[in-house]
Protein backbone atom coordinates (compact mmCIF):
# COMPACT_ATOMS: atom_id res chain seq x y z
CA UNK A 1 0.00 0.00 0.00
CA UNK A 2 1.26 3.74 -1.30
CA UNK A 3 2.25 5.22 2.39
CA UNK A 4 -0.29 8.24 3.07
CA UNK A 5 1.48 11.53 3.38
CA UNK A 6 -1.65 13.51 3.81
CA UNK A 7 -2.65 15.43 7.21
CA UNK A 8 -5.23 13.43 9.29
CA UNK A 9 -7.99 16.53 8.29
CA UNK A 10 -7.63 15.73 4.56
CA UNK A 11 -7.09 11.89 5.02
CA UNK A 12 -10.72 11.79 7.27
CA UNK A 13 -12.18 13.53 4.22
CA UNK A 14 -10.69 12.27 1.14
CA UNK A 15 -9.12 8.76 1.85
CA UNK A 16 -10.86 6.28 0.11
CA UNK A 17 -13.34 8.13 -1.66
CA UNK A 18 -15.26 6.78 -4.65
CA UNK A 19 -15.72 8.88 -7.90
CA UNK A 20 -19.70 8.32 -8.76
CA UNK A 21 -19.02 7.62 -12.83
CA UNK A 22 -22.91 7.50 -13.37
CA UNK A 23 -23.87 11.06 -12.07
CA UNK A 24 -20.25 12.70 -10.55
CA UNK A 25 -22.25 13.08 -6.49
CA UNK A 26 -19.62 14.77 -4.66
CA UNK A 27 -20.83 12.05 -1.62
CA UNK A 28 -20.35 8.72 -1.80
CA UNK A 29 -23.92 6.98 -2.43
CA UNK A 30 -25.89 4.87 0.10
CA UNK A 31 -26.03 1.57 -1.05
CA UNK A 32 -28.90 0.51 0.22
CA UNK A 33 -29.18 -3.13 -1.15
CA UNK A 34 -28.91 -6.62 0.59
CA UNK A 35 -27.43 -7.91 -2.72
CA UNK A 36 -25.43 -7.60 -5.95
CA UNK A 37 -26.46 -8.96 -9.28
CA UNK A 38 -24.46 -10.90 -11.40
CA UNK A 39 -24.11 -10.46 -14.96
CA UNK A 40 -24.04 -14.13 -15.53
CA UNK A 41 -23.29 -17.74 -13.60
CA UNK A 42 -19.77 -17.81 -14.54
CA UNK A 43 -19.06 -14.11 -13.05
CA UNK A 44 -21.74 -15.32 -9.66
CA UNK A 45 -19.15 -18.93 -9.30
CA UNK A 46 -15.67 -16.01 -9.86
CA UNK A 47 -16.91 -13.93 -6.83
CA UNK A 48 -17.49 -16.64 -5.04
CA UNK A 49 -14.47 -18.21 -5.51
CA UNK A 50 -12.25 -15.63 -5.06
CA UNK A 51 -11.17 -15.48 -8.86
CA UNK A 52 -12.67 -11.66 -9.44
CA UNK A 53 -13.63 -8.65 -7.55
CA UNK A 54 -16.58 -7.57 -6.89
CA UNK A 55 -19.64 -7.26 -4.40
CA UNK A 56 -21.61 -10.33 -3.76
CA UNK A 57 -23.81 -9.74 -0.71
CA UNK A 58 -23.92 -7.02 1.81
CA UNK A 59 -22.79 -9.27 4.58
CA UNK A 60 -19.30 -9.89 2.88
CA UNK A 61 -18.97 -6.08 1.24
CA UNK A 62 -21.11 -3.30 0.33
CA UNK A 63 -19.56 0.23 -0.85
CA UNK A 64 -20.71 2.25 1.38
CA UNK A 65 -18.91 0.40 4.01
CA UNK A 66 -15.56 -0.28 1.54
CA UNK A 67 -15.28 3.24 1.62
CA UNK A 68 -15.28 4.29 5.24
CA UNK A 69 -13.25 1.21 5.72
CA UNK A 70 -10.14 2.59 3.38
CA UNK A 71 -10.31 5.81 5.63
CA UNK A 72 -10.26 4.18 9.10
CA UNK A 73 -7.58 1.89 7.73
CA UNK A 74 -5.53 4.92 6.48
CA UNK A 75 -5.61 6.99 10.11
CA UNK A 76 -4.56 4.39 11.94
CA UNK A 77 -2.09 3.38 9.57
CA UNK A 78 -2.96 0.09 9.07
CA UNK A 79 -3.43 -2.13 5.79
CA UNK A 80 -7.04 -2.73 5.86
CA UNK A 81 -10.12 -2.65 8.15
CA UNK A 82 -13.45 -4.01 8.78
CA UNK A 83 -16.60 -2.14 9.32
CA UNK A 84 -18.77 -3.92 12.11
CA UNK A 85 -22.21 -3.28 13.32
CA UNK A 86 -20.61 -2.32 16.83
CA UNK A 87 -17.61 -1.72 19.02
CA UNK A 88 -18.41 -5.32 20.42
CA UNK A 89 -19.14 -6.54 17.18
CA UNK A 90 -15.57 -5.34 16.18
CA UNK A 91 -13.91 -7.02 19.33
CA UNK A 92 -16.15 -10.38 19.43
CA UNK A 93 -15.59 -10.68 15.15
CA UNK A 94 -11.70 -10.64 16.05
CA UNK A 95 -11.53 -12.48 19.09
CA UNK A 96 -13.89 -15.47 17.33
CA UNK A 97 -11.96 -15.39 14.73
CA UNK A 98 -8.76 -16.00 16.40
CA UNK A 99 -9.23 -18.07 19.22
CA UNK A 100 -10.72 -21.82 20.37
CA UNK A 101 -10.60 -24.19 23.13
CA UNK A 102 -7.86 -24.48 24.40
CA UNK A 103 -6.52 -21.37 23.68
CA UNK A 104 -5.23 -18.58 25.82
CA UNK A 105 -5.52 -14.48 25.71
CA UNK A 106 -4.22 -12.10 28.58
CA UNK A 107 -6.48 -8.97 28.85
CA UNK A 108 -5.90 -6.03 31.34
CA UNK A 109 -8.32 -6.64 33.79
CA UNK A 110 -9.64 -2.75 33.67
CA UNK A 111 -11.85 -3.05 30.50
CA UNK A 112 -15.10 -1.24 29.08
CA UNK A 113 -17.60 -3.60 30.86
CA UNK A 114 -19.15 -5.32 28.09
CA UNK A 115 -15.20 -6.69 26.99
CA UNK A 116 -14.75 -7.33 31.02
CA UNK A 117 -17.48 -9.87 30.71
CA UNK A 118 -16.53 -10.96 27.29
CA UNK A 119 -13.27 -12.12 28.47
CA UNK A 120 -14.22 -13.15 32.37
CA UNK A 121 -17.52 -15.42 31.57
CA UNK A 122 -18.25 -15.72 28.47
CA UNK A 123 -15.15 -17.00 26.07
CA UNK A 124 -14.09 -19.56 29.38
CA UNK A 125 -17.72 -20.74 28.34
CA UNK A 126 -16.17 -22.09 25.22
CA UNK A 127 -12.99 -23.24 26.52
CA UNK A 128 -10.99 -19.78 25.75
CA UNK A 129 -8.69 -19.44 28.43
CA UNK A 130 -8.39 -15.80 29.79
CA UNK A 131 -6.04 -14.35 32.15
CA UNK A 132 -7.06 -10.72 33.42
CA UNK A 133 -3.61 -8.72 34.61
CA UNK A 134 -2.64 -5.27 35.23
CA UNK A 135 -0.75 -5.13 32.53
CA UNK A 136 0.99 -2.18 34.26
CA UNK A 137 3.21 -4.92 36.27
CA UNK A 138 5.47 -6.12 33.12
CA UNK A 139 6.86 -8.92 35.47
CA UNK A 140 3.50 -10.14 35.90
CA UNK A 141 2.74 -10.42 31.90
CA UNK A 142 6.30 -12.07 31.12
CA UNK A 143 5.12 -14.40 33.73
CA UNK A 144 1.49 -15.12 32.50
CA UNK A 145 2.60 -15.59 28.95
CA UNK A 146 2.58 -19.28 27.60
CA UNK A 147 2.76 -21.67 24.68
CA UNK A 148 -0.96 -21.40 23.55
CA UNK A 149 -0.86 -17.40 24.05
CA UNK A 150 -2.73 -16.25 21.58
CA UNK A 151 -3.12 -12.22 22.02
CA UNK A 152 -2.76 -9.61 24.49
CA UNK A 153 -5.63 -6.97 24.56
CA UNK A 154 -4.68 -3.62 25.60
CA UNK A 155 -7.80 -0.80 26.38
CA UNK A 156 -5.69 2.04 26.35
CA UNK A 157 -6.78 5.11 28.00
CA UNK A 158 -9.20 2.36 30.06
CA UNK A 159 -13.01 3.24 30.17
CA UNK A 160 -13.68 4.11 32.66
CA UNK A 161 -10.77 5.38 34.82
CA UNK A 162 -8.29 6.56 32.26
CA UNK A 163 -5.74 3.90 33.51
CA UNK A 164 -2.94 4.14 31.19
CA UNK A 165 -0.54 1.16 29.32
CA UNK A 166 2.37 0.91 27.63
CA UNK A 167 1.51 -0.22 24.62
CA UNK A 168 5.07 -0.54 23.43
CA UNK A 169 6.43 -2.26 26.83
CA UNK A 170 3.69 -4.96 26.23
CA UNK A 171 3.95 -5.17 22.93
CA UNK A 172 7.67 -6.19 22.73
CA UNK A 173 7.17 -8.33 25.59
CA UNK A 174 4.67 -10.20 23.79
CA UNK A 175 6.32 -10.28 20.70
CA UNK A 176 9.35 -11.62 22.18
CA UNK A 177 7.98 -14.40 23.94
CA UNK A 178 6.32 -15.26 20.52
CA UNK A 179 6.27 -13.07 17.64
CA UNK A 180 2.72 -14.89 16.44
CA UNK A 181 1.01 -13.57 19.32
CA UNK A 182 -1.20 -10.66 18.37
CA UNK A 183 -1.02 -7.84 20.54
CA UNK A 184 -4.44 -6.28 20.76
CA UNK A 185 -5.28 -2.34 21.66
CA UNK A 186 -8.94 -1.26 21.68
CA UNK A 187 -8.26 2.80 20.43
CA UNK A 188 -11.47 4.06 21.46
CA UNK A 189 -10.81 6.21 23.88
CA UNK A 190 -7.50 7.79 22.43
CA UNK A 191 -8.66 7.92 18.55
CA UNK A 192 -6.16 7.92 15.90
CA UNK A 193 -5.95 11.24 16.31
CA UNK A 194 -4.40 10.91 19.97
CA UNK A 195 -2.51 7.73 19.40
CA UNK A 196 -1.24 5.43 17.04
CA UNK A 197 -0.68 2.02 18.45
CA UNK A 198 0.56 0.42 14.77
CA UNK A 199 3.94 2.41 15.59
CA UNK A 200 4.03 1.42 18.60
CA UNK A 201 4.36 -2.65 18.10
CA UNK A 202 0.50 -3.32 17.89
CA UNK A 203 -1.12 -5.94 15.58
CA UNK A 204 -4.47 -5.07 15.61
CA UNK A 205 -6.95 -1.90 16.55
CA UNK A 206 -10.33 -2.27 17.36
CA UNK A 207 -12.64 0.84 17.90
CA UNK A 208 -15.78 1.60 18.92
CA UNK A 209 -17.18 3.87 16.47
CA UNK A 210 -20.05 4.98 18.45
CA UNK A 211 -17.92 7.27 20.00
CA UNK A 212 -15.21 9.50 18.32
CA UNK A 213 -14.68 7.79 14.87
CA UNK A 214 -19.09 9.05 13.98
CA UNK A 215 -18.53 11.97 17.23
CA UNK A 216 -22.23 12.63 17.09
CA UNK A 217 -23.69 9.87 19.19
CA UNK A 218 -26.75 9.15 16.39
CA UNK A 219 -25.63 5.25 15.52
CA UNK A 220 -23.75 2.27 16.61
CA UNK A 221 -20.57 0.96 14.90
CA UNK A 222 -17.40 -0.67 15.38
CA UNK A 223 -14.09 -1.55 13.60
CA UNK A 224 -11.00 -3.84 13.29
CA UNK A 225 -7.92 -2.66 11.66
CA UNK A 226 -4.86 -4.86 11.07
CA UNK A 227 -3.07 -6.79 8.10
CA UNK A 228 -5.01 -7.27 4.82
CA UNK A 229 -5.22 -11.13 5.47
CA UNK A 230 -6.33 -11.18 8.83
CA UNK A 231 -9.35 -8.55 7.54
CA UNK A 232 -10.31 -10.95 5.19
CA UNK A 233 -10.55 -14.12 8.07
CA UNK A 234 -12.21 -12.11 10.45
CA UNK A 235 -14.69 -10.92 7.63
CA UNK A 236 -15.36 -14.47 6.25
CA UNK A 237 -15.24 -16.06 9.33
CA UNK A 238 -15.91 -13.83 12.38
CA UNK A 239 -18.41 -11.50 10.90
CA UNK A 240 -19.86 -13.77 8.05
CA UNK A 241 -20.29 -16.86 9.94
CA UNK A 242 -19.57 -16.03 13.71
CA UNK A 243 -21.47 -12.96 14.45
CA UNK A 244 -23.00 -11.35 11.39
CA UNK A 245 -22.20 -7.92 12.99
CA UNK A 246 -22.57 -5.32 9.57
CA UNK A 247 -22.53 -1.95 9.60
CA UNK A 248 -25.90 -1.29 7.53
CA UNK A 249 -25.14 1.25 4.58
CA UNK A 250 -26.96 4.66 6.10
CA UNK A 251 -24.45 3.91 9.19
CA UNK A 252 -21.73 4.00 6.66
CA UNK A 253 -22.87 7.17 5.01
CA UNK A 254 -22.94 9.11 8.36
CA UNK A 255 -19.98 7.82 9.62
CA UNK A 256 -18.49 8.77 6.31
CA UNK A 257 -20.03 11.99 7.10
CA UNK A 258 -18.74 12.41 10.89
CA UNK A 259 -15.44 11.75 9.93
CA UNK A 260 -15.23 14.66 7.57
CA UNK A 261 -14.85 17.11 10.83
CA UNK A 262 -12.82 14.31 12.79
CA UNK A 263 -9.55 16.20 13.09
CA UNK A 264 -11.45 19.73 14.59
CA UNK A 265 -13.57 17.63 16.61
CA UNK A 266 -10.83 16.03 18.26
CA UNK A 267 -9.09 19.32 18.53
CA UNK A 268 -12.46 20.61 20.67
CA UNK A 269 -12.44 17.75 22.80
CA UNK A 270 -8.78 17.59 23.46
CA UNK A 271 -8.32 21.35 25.13
CA UNK A 272 -12.01 21.91 26.43
CA UNK A 273 -10.86 18.31 28.64
CA UNK A 274 -7.92 19.59 29.15
CA UNK A 275 -9.71 23.06 31.02
CA UNK A 276 -12.23 20.76 32.48
CA UNK A 277 -9.57 18.45 34.20
CA UNK A 278 -7.40 21.57 35.66
CA UNK A 279 -10.77 23.29 36.52
CA UNK A 280 -12.04 19.84 38.57
CA UNK A 281 -8.88 19.05 40.28
CA UNK A 282 -8.85 23.13 41.99
CA UNK A 283 -12.16 22.42 43.25
CA UNK A 284 -12.75 22.26 46.75
CA UNK A 285 -15.46 19.68 46.33
CA UNK A 286 -13.42 17.26 44.13
CA UNK A 287 -11.73 14.66 45.67
CA UNK A 288 -9.93 12.91 42.34
CA UNK A 289 -9.45 13.81 38.84
CA UNK A 290 -8.09 10.98 36.52
CA UNK A 291 -7.21 12.23 33.53
CA UNK A 292 -4.29 11.41 31.27
CA UNK A 293 -2.59 15.10 30.55
CA UNK A 294 -2.70 15.65 33.90
CA UNK A 295 0.93 15.65 36.26
CA UNK A 296 -1.16 13.89 38.72
CA UNK A 297 -1.97 10.71 36.45
CA UNK A 298 -0.68 7.63 37.82
CA UNK A 299 1.21 7.24 34.23
CA UNK A 300 1.25 10.88 32.64
CA UNK A 301 5.18 10.22 31.73
CA UNK A 302 3.81 6.93 29.53
CA UNK A 303 0.80 8.79 28.30
CA UNK A 304 3.06 11.78 27.37
CA UNK A 305 5.54 9.02 25.34
CA UNK A 306 2.31 7.30 23.42
CA UNK A 307 -0.35 9.57 23.21
CA UNK A 308 0.02 13.23 21.12
CA UNK A 309 -3.38 14.42 23.05
CA UNK A 310 -5.37 13.07 25.90
CA UNK A 311 -8.53 12.53 25.35
CA UNK A 312 -12.18 13.87 25.75
CA UNK A 313 -13.35 11.75 28.53
CA UNK A 314 -12.35 12.56 32.27
CA UNK A 315 -13.23 10.77 35.29
CA UNK A 316 -13.25 11.80 38.74
CA UNK A 317 -14.49 11.78 42.25
CA UNK A 318 -16.75 14.06 44.30
CA UNK A 319 -15.62 14.65 48.18
CA UNK A 320 -18.91 12.55 49.80
CA UNK A 321 -18.59 9.64 47.91
CA UNK A 322 -21.13 7.99 45.79
CA UNK A 323 -24.22 9.53 46.96
CA UNK A 324 -23.04 13.01 46.37
CA UNK A 325 -21.49 12.01 43.36
CA UNK A 326 -25.60 11.23 42.58
CA UNK A 327 -26.64 14.14 43.70
CA UNK A 328 -24.77 16.15 41.13
CA UNK A 329 -25.35 14.16 37.95
CA UNK A 330 -29.20 14.30 39.29
CA UNK A 331 -29.33 17.74 38.89
CA UNK A 332 -27.33 18.58 35.63
CA UNK A 333 -29.48 20.83 32.79
CA UNK A 334 -27.69 20.63 30.24
CA UNK A 335 -25.17 17.66 30.20
CA UNK A 336 -27.11 13.98 29.58
CA UNK A 337 -26.84 11.59 31.79
CA UNK A 338 -26.35 8.81 29.98
CA UNK A 339 -23.40 6.04 28.73
CA UNK A 340 -21.47 6.70 25.40
CA UNK A 341 -18.99 9.42 25.30
CA UNK A 342 -17.19 11.01 22.21
CA UNK A 343 -20.05 12.61 21.04
CA UNK A 344 -20.67 16.35 19.93
CA UNK A 345 -22.84 16.62 23.28
CA UNK A 346 -21.69 15.91 26.72
CA UNK A 347 -22.32 12.72 28.53
CA UNK A 348 -22.00 11.97 31.81
CA UNK A 349 -22.24 8.77 33.89
CA UNK A 350 -22.20 6.96 36.68
CA UNK A 351 -19.75 3.10 35.84
CA UNK A 352 -20.08 0.93 38.98
CA UNK A 353 -24.06 1.00 38.19
CA UNK A 354 -23.86 1.23 34.79
CA UNK A 355 -21.18 0.74 32.29
CA UNK A 356 -18.87 -1.53 34.88
CA UNK A 357 -22.08 -2.83 36.29
CA UNK A 358 -20.51 -6.33 34.76
CA UNK A 359 -17.91 -5.92 38.02
CA UNK A 360 -18.74 -7.40 41.72
CA UNK A 361 -18.12 -4.54 44.08
CA UNK A 362 -14.77 -6.77 45.02
CA UNK A 363 -13.73 -6.54 41.54
CA UNK A 364 -14.21 -2.94 41.08
CA UNK A 365 -12.28 -2.15 44.34
CA UNK A 366 -9.59 -4.40 43.06
CA UNK A 367 -9.11 -2.96 39.46
CA UNK A 368 -9.35 0.50 40.75
CA UNK A 369 -12.45 1.63 39.67
CA UNK A 370 -14.00 3.54 43.03
CA UNK A 371 -17.83 3.05 43.81
CA UNK A 372 -18.11 6.98 43.75
CA UNK A 373 -16.01 7.61 40.09
CA UNK A 374 -18.30 9.28 37.38
CA UNK A 375 -17.03 9.47 33.87
CA UNK A 376 -17.61 12.69 31.87
CA UNK A 377 -16.97 12.54 28.24
CA UNK A 378 -16.44 16.09 27.12
CA UNK A 379 -18.39 17.51 24.35
CA UNK A 380 -17.94 20.35 22.02
CA UNK A 381 -20.07 22.54 23.56
CA UNK A 382 -18.31 26.10 24.69
CA UNK A 383 -16.44 24.88 27.66
CA UNK A 384 -17.27 27.46 29.99
CA UNK A 385 -20.92 26.30 29.65
CA UNK A 386 -19.96 22.72 30.56
CA UNK A 387 -18.03 24.01 33.30
CA UNK A 388 -21.53 26.42 34.33
CA UNK A 389 -23.39 22.97 34.39
CA UNK A 390 -21.05 21.29 36.82
CA UNK A 391 -20.96 23.81 39.02
CA UNK A 392 -25.30 23.48 38.82
CA UNK A 393 -24.47 20.27 39.79
CA UNK A 394 -22.00 20.33 42.68
CA UNK A 395 -24.09 23.11 44.29
CA UNK A 396 -26.59 20.36 45.06
CA UNK A 397 -24.37 18.04 46.48
C1 LIG B 1 -13.44 1.24 25.08
C2 LIG B 1 -14.67 0.65 24.49
N1 LIG B 1 -14.58 -0.42 23.69
C3 LIG B 1 -15.66 -1.00 23.14
C4 LIG B 1 -16.92 -0.54 23.41
C5 LIG B 1 -18.12 -1.21 22.80
O1 LIG B 1 -18.60 -0.45 21.76
P1 LIG B 1 -20.13 -0.47 21.25
O2 LIG B 1 -20.95 0.12 22.33
O3 LIG B 1 -20.05 0.34 20.01
O4 LIG B 1 -20.45 -1.90 21.00
C6 LIG B 1 -17.08 0.58 24.23
C7 LIG B 1 -18.42 1.10 24.52
O5 LIG B 1 -18.60 1.98 25.34
C8 LIG B 1 -15.92 1.19 24.79
O6 LIG B 1 -16.01 2.26 25.59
Amino acid sequence: MKKNTKGIGTTAIHAGKMKDVMFGSLTTPIYQTSTFIFDNCAQGGARFAGEEDGYIYSRIGNPSASVIEKKVAQLEGGEAALATASGMGAITSLIWTIAGAGKHIIADSTLYGCTYALMSKDLPRFGVEVDLIDLNDLELLEATLKENTIAVFIETPANPNLKITDIKAVSDIAHSYNKEIQVICDNTFASPYNQKPFELGVDVICHSATKYLNGHGDLIAGFVVGKQSLMNEILFVGVKNMTGAVLPANECYLIERGLKTFEVRMQRHNESAMIIAEYLEAHPKIEKVYYPGLKSHHNHEIAVKQMSGFGGVIAFEVKGGRSAGQAMLDNLDMIGLAVSLGSDESLIEHPASMTHSTYTEEELIEVGIPSGLIRLSVGLENVEDIIEDLEVGMSHM
